[in-house]
């Protein structure tokens, strides 16, 4: 059922895991990632941003996620927006049948961004829609803005309550190492998240739902199939899988995963490719790239986020 995350965050957040929020831009992402989850009973985030939602249409996206939900009717789903830039954006979807918003005002100042947030959790609450902000900066691609990696700044715990406060804000994405896209950290580095900072925040917000966004971990055997069948990604590293099960295990309650399908999509399509150079019909080849978008998520529910059989 389309339903919000109130309650899968209650429920996720006494259980020590986490939900995963997996990126949607056509059908078969879509029914890779409803599929894997109903085979596993847990409930799922299916997120659009911005750009999924001018690649696809919105209403394309919110009817594949409808027809989930009638395959489906047992999986608790969430359908939100990844990354809403301002009030309107936020609306139109609060307006179309998303369940949740994210408003990403980040990168303003922590005032502009307490102001914004509250605006939309307020006209998000009274249409029963939840909302999730973010504070502190991530490094890499957030949407259209491109942050520096030296300017990513982590959360400061001094500033969670008085915005979750003055906001009303349903859940909170911050700061603790992750960033966006399949390159992010130096190779030869020992890549660690700030859990630290994440046990000082959940500590001023007690029960609070928390998110982490670029999540990917950039699974190195899908690499090496793009790479071993034409393509020619240099250095993809993303975030230990330990460290996000740790994560999980405490307050946070959503995972931001989108990189990892696309290099399973990617994956599936070059081998294809390479194995039947003679085919040109799509379901064959996209068939492929949904067969191991379906795998990647069926790993992460039981080997990362741990909300296998949570329904
Ligand atoms: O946070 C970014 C997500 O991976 C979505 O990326 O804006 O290219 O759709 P996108
Ligand atoms: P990744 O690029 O690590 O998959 O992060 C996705 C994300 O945070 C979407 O909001
Ligand atoms: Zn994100
Ligand atoms: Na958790």
């Amino acid at each position: 059922a389309l339903v919000t995350s109130t309650e899968m965050f209650k429920k996720a957040y006494t259980g020590g895991y986490a939900i995963g929020a997996f990126n949607i831009n056509n059908m078969e992402i879509v029914q890779a990632i409803t599929d894997a989850a109903a085979e596993l009973k847990s409930p799922v985030i299916l997120q659009a941003s911005q750009g999924a939602r001018k690649y696809a249409n919105s209403v394309y996206l919110v009817k594949l996620v409808e027809a989930a939900n009638e395959i489906h009717p047992e999986v608790p789903m969430v359908l939100h927006l990844d990354h809403g830039a301002d009030f309107a954006t936020c609306k139109d979807c609060i307006d179309n049948g998303f369940t949740s918003v994210m408003i990403d005002y980040s990168s303003h100042s922590f005032e502009e961004n307490i102001e914004e947030s509250r605006k939309v959790a307020e006209y998000a609450h009274e249409h029963g829609v939840v909302v999730e902000a973010e504070l502190g900066t991530l490094a890499g691609i957030e949407d259209a803005v491109s942050v520096d990696a030296d300017k990513a700044m982590f959360t400061d715990p001094d500033q969670v309550e008085e915005f979750v406060n003055k906001t009303g804000v349903d859940s909170l994405a911050i700061a603790i190492g992750t960033s966006h896209g399949a390159y992010k950290f130096k190779p030869g580095t020992n890549p660690k998240l700030r859990l630290d900072i994440l046990a000082e925040v959940s500590r001023r917000l007690p029960g609070f739902p928390i998110v982490l966004h670029g999540s990917s971990s950039v699974p190195q055997e899908y690499v090496k199939i793009i790479n071993e069948h034409g393509g020619k990604l240099k250095d993809a590293i993303g975030v230990p899988e330990d460290q996000l099960r740790e994560a999980a295990r405490g307050a946070v309650c959503k995972i931001n995963i989108d990189s990892d399908l696309r290099l399973g999509m990617t994956a599936g399509i070059r081998e294809h490719f390479v194995a039947n150079p003679d085919h040109f019909d799509p379901r064959q080849y996209i068939g492929d790239g949904r067969k191991y978008v379906k795998d990647i998520v069926a790993h992460k529910i039981k080997n990362v986020l741990g909300s296998e059989n949570t329904i």
